[in-house]
């Protein structure tokens, strides 16, 4: 029998499960036994924690949000920075993780995380250790992937919202803002504005001036005086992001860019609009995962203990264009993968004359979308 050590790494995401339950039975017929570590990479360093995983204890799981290993997206493995920024490990925990590893019989470890996760992967992988990768963000900002899974039920999450608060709009003819995750990438918020009807999409690749959005309002309000905005948190203001540093060091907490907006767009306009703003947050992230996600986390989970099998290590499992193959982790790391001019929902929502930053004047407003 070979054994293989699995962790989940970073921020919690729908789907996790269904990759861990994935892996242990696909794999369990090609011989292998399986030693999932709790808390990322933390179980796998001093003093150590883990379970082993077999079919009978991951039966039923793969429809439950967040993971059964647990996770972190701090501690001693913590290999994000900001902005797609990584940093080396040091030796001495790398050296830790390896000889831990093999302590308990594992030869080799599949890693399920972002790109921080997988930088620690990566980095683990040139010291000899065979190891896959799975991409796992919400934020979908992971390159060499057209999909990550967890992205489309928080998407999800972010339409029905969208919908509710388009009522409240409407019936108060309000400017109700949205605030959605999705750090430095405006994935989340670019595909749930489009598929929720919203009316202005603020990004973190595009920007914008709050004097350009003040003057969208104005244009729109000749028509109809509800509005609704969907802001990504990595959204800069005057090149600034919002939100605060973590304890640890490491990348920003994004969050607030909505919040300081109003405060901008209420000195350059006072009282002319009655605002709102709702933070979705980790409501995002947690939960079940919808079927889009399921299906792809155990097409992912499948993917790696093959890939494993065949002893592609070093690599990640990719989905693209509706097939499964691998790619180095040191490429998917490289960068984040960020919404462009080219992007099909972009094209889209600027043919729809939805404002996204300031050169909105080629359009009509639009009429209501949703
Ligand atoms: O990367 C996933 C993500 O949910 C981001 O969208 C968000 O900025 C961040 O994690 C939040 O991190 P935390 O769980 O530490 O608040």
């Amino acid at each position: 029998m070979r054994t293989v050590g699995i962790l989940t790494s970073g921020g919690d995401c729908a789907g996790l499960n269904a990759v861990i339950a994935s892996i242990v039975r696909a794999g369990t017929p090609l011989g292998y036994r399986f030693i999932g570590f709790h808390r990322g990479w933390e179980g796998l360093l001093s003093p150590m924690s883990y379970t082993e995983l077999t079919p009978e204890n991951v039966r039923g799981i793969s429809h439950l949000g967040g993971t059964v290993l647990k996770t972190t997206n701090k501690g001693r493995f913590g290999a994000k920075l900001t902005a797609g920024g990584l940093r080396r490990i040091p030796q001495e925990v790398l050296d830790e993780a390896k000889r831990n590893l093999e302590s308990v019989g594992c030869e080799g470890l599949i890693v399920i995380g972002g790109d921080g996760s997988l930088s620690g992967a990566m980095q683990l992988s040139e010291l000899g250790v065979n190891i896959v990768g799975v991409p796992k963000t919400i934020d979908n900002d992971l390159q060499h992937t057209d999909r990550t899974f967890g992205f489309s039920t928080a998407v999800q999450v972010v339409v029905d919202s969208l919908d509710r608060i388009h009522s409240t709009a409407t019936s108060h003819d309000r400017v109700m803002f949205v605030e959605t995750m999705g750090r430095h990438a405006g994935w989340i918020a670019l595909r749930a504005g489009l598929a929720g009807g919203a009316h202005a999409i603020l990004l973190p690749e595009f920007p914008f001036s709050p004097s350009d959005l003040v003057a969208y309002l104005r244009k729109r309000h000749e028509k109809t005086k509800s509005t609704v905005i969907v802001i990504a948190e990595g959204a800069a203001i005057d090149d600034q992001y919002v939100g605060q540093a973590r304890a640890n060091g490491g990348e920003l907490l994004l969050g607030g860019v909505s919040t300081r907006l109003v405060q901008e767009i209420e000195a350059l306009a006072p009282e002319e609009f009655e605002m709102r703003v709702t933070v979705l947050g980790h409501i995002q992230r947690g939960g079940t995962p919808n079927a889009p996600d399921r299906m792809l986390s155990k097409a992912y989970g499948v993917a790696a203990i093959q890939a494993y099998h065949h002893g592609h290590f070093g690599n990640m499992v990719r989905y693209n264009c509706n097939k499964m193959d691998i790619v180095p982790i040191a490429e998917a790391c490289g960068g984040l993968k960020l919404v462009t001019e080219e992007t099909l929902e972009y094209v889209t929502a600027r043919e729809l004359g939805i404002f996204i930053h300031g050169e909105h004047d080629k359009h009509d407003v639009p009429e209501e979308l949703h």
